[in-house]
């Protein structure tokens, strides 16, 4: 089966509208170049408003960082699905590494994120991926499994054909030090096994992203790995030549 290439750019807590105004027009400028490839950029949720109204008409997609599980109610700070679907917004980062680590987002509540997700028309772009001392103990097929496992428990086939998967090594994620092409295909294969088994022939259709310091000089050697469908990009999505490189090597 043949997957798309999906570009998404993560801008993380980066970037107020004034801020944001150059990347924008620069990829807007460029927009026409985008064939072929599935374009989503990920601002923070005070610029989602900007980008989706900046970006409507273009190829380019929005998306948020996080999402609550719950309709509404007394979530201080949290953003719903429906909410984000007003703005529009089509698609939502789910378990990044970041939230894992400073806000306590665990494999469950990644669960209950998901589903939300997938229950308002939202496409999750769910997040995995091994600490560096996992890695270094061999436990990083057993710690993406449980992510996944547990993460996207309780969907169904049609569920799962929906959803996109990043690994994302977190000792890779802003460090300049990339998952070589190997050590990223094995990875994206074993977890392709994994839905395999949990989801059927659908699996063949998910598109797993690569991210950790993906950027134009490595792009291409990571895209042209058998299950590497894309990446999720935080540093070099911020410019919009860096962001263009990616997308041009997909
Ligand atoms: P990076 O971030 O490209 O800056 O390493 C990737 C991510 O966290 O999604």
């Amino acid at each position: 089966m043949s997957r798309k290439t999906m570009i998404a750019g993560n801008w993380k807590m980066n970037n107020t509208v004034a801020e944001a105004r150059e990347l924008v027009e620069g990829l807007k400028a460029r927009a026409s170049e985008i064939a072929g490839v599935d374009v989503v950029v990920c601002p923070p949720v005070t610029t989602l408003a900007y980008a989706a109204e900046q970006f409507a008409g273009t190829p380019v997609k929005v998306g948020a960082q996080n999402v609550h599980w719950a309709e509404s109610g007394a979530y201080t700070g949290e953003v719903s699905a429906s909410m984000l679907k007003e703005i529009p917004v089509e698609y939502v980062i789910i378990g990044h590494s970041e939230r894992r680590q400073y806000f306590g987002e665990t494999d469950g509540t990644v669960n209950q994120r998901v589903k939300a997700a997938l229950a308002a028309g939202l496409t999750p772009i769910v997040c995995v991926g091994e600490l560096l001392e996992q890695r270094e103990t061999g436990e990083t097929e057993a710690v993406v499994k449980t992510q996944v496992e547990v993460g996207l428990d309780g969907l169904t086939a049609d569920d799962a054909a929906k959803i996109v998967v990043a690994y994302e090594p977190v000792w890779a994620i802003g460090t300049g030090l990339t998952a070589s092409p190997e050590q990223a295909q094995e990875v994206h294969a074993f977890l392709r096994n994994l839905l395999r088994g949990l989801f059927g022939a659908v699996a063949d259709g998910i598109r797993i992203l690569y991210g950790g310091s993906m950027k134009p000089a490595n792009a291409k050697d990571l895209l042209a790995q058998a299950d590497i469908d894309g990446g999720l990009i935080g540093g070099a999505s911020l410019k919009a030549d860096d962001f263009m490189g990616i997308i041009l090597s997909g």
